[in-house]
């Protein structure tokens, strides 16, 4: 089946939170056949069960028919980890959702254009790293990327930010680089539209227009509570009940992961040189202590991490 935005099959690189809400909303939403690839066999398991549970939930809310929980679930298979980047085969689209790191997503695009054909999107959900130099890492090795084939090649690289939890944030960031064809960010708006989500576009600037903004807020509240200006049940109460937040802002930090935090506000601090966006010795602190939130249990606040 063809639909509106070409993509017949999509890839999804990283069975994390993030990877599996894109999985989730791709199956059920835009009901596109996905590849699910994450090199470790346990997060892909654990993902599967989290989209059974969601699936599960949703038919017991309503929400979805019996059948159409089936369908989407068959819509989703998952790649043995042996097979590597080489399982996506025939995808028209991947879109990566792996660790925030900058090497790590650099290297896994030279790894996606080295192995699948041209004319595939390749997107990235990253929360700030530049989409720019992710797109220059998809030329393959020995190609000018002034050349036709280089720009060709960093041209199919677009940045579609997706929001935690996936299948309830309706935004999409999307982001081009330098080198973005329109028919790239037309496909990438297009595929995020059949999730059903709006979407919104930013420059590629470090943390584009969300982070840039959410990271220095999650910041100055974890300086707060470093400095004893309140409690930090005090800080999350005044957000939610003050200002109307759904979460306050070390909840939120919790929920997106320290590490995570950490390591977008690393990539502001480093890309602007602004010191707004030098990240609490708290926040370094605590995820040098391996609490990453609620991902493992333990952040600002502690977790039930056995349901
Ligand atoms: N996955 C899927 N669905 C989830 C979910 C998850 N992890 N967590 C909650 N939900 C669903 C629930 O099932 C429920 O669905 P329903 O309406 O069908 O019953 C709905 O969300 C509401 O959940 P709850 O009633 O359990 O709880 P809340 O009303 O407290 O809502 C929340 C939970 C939606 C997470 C809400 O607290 C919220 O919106 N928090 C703020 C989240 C936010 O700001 N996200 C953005 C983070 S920044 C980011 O992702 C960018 C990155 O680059 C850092």
């Amino acid at each position: 089946m063809v639909f509106s935005h070409g993509i017949r099959t999509l890839g999804v690189l990283g069975a994390g939170q993030m990877g599996l809400g894109i999985a989730y909303v791709a199956a059920v939403k835009a009901k596109v056949p996905v590849l699910l690839y994450d090199r470790s066999e346990v997060q892909l398991k654990k993902g599967m069960a989290f989209m059974d549970k969601l699936l599960t939930k949703d038919v017991s809310k309503g929400k979805l028919s019996e059948v159409d929980a089936k369908d989407a679930k068959d819509r989703v298979t998952v790649i043995a980890t042996e097979r590597g980047i080489k399982g996506f085969g025939e995808v028209d689209m991947v879109v990566e959702a792996a660790s925030e790191n900058v090497d790590i997503k650099t290297s896994l695009f030279r790894t996606l254009a080295a192995e699948l054909r041209q004319d595939v999107i390749l997107a990235t959900n990253t929360s700030s790293i530049s989409i720019t130099k992710i797109a220059a890492a998809a030329i393959p090795d020995g190609i000018a990327p002034t050349s036709a084939e280089g720009k060709a090649s960093a041209s199919r690289v677009v940045g579609l930010h997706f929001f935690n939890p996936v299948p309830v944030m309706k935004l999409v960031e999307l982001i081009p680089s330098l080198q973005t064809s329109q028919n790239t960010l037309d496909k990438a708006r297009a595929f995020a539209l059949a999730c059903e989500k709006e979407v919104t576009v930013s420059q590629d600037v470090p943390g584009f227009v969300s982070n840039a903004l959410l990271m220095p807020f999650i910041n100055e509240a974890i300086m707060c509570l470093e400095k004893g200006t309140a409690t930090r049940d005090d800080i999350d109460k005044t957000l939610r009940l003050g200002m109307n937040h759904p979460m306050g802002p070390l909840q939120l930090a919790d929920f997106i992961g320290l590490d995570t935090c950490l390591a977008i506000q690393q990539t502001l601090f480093q890309g602007t040189g602004d010191s707004k966006y030098r990240p609490s010795v708290l926040l370094e602190r605590m995820v040098d202590a391996q609490w990453l939130g609620k991902k493992n249990g333990k952040g600002f606040y502690e977790y039930d991490t056995t349901s």
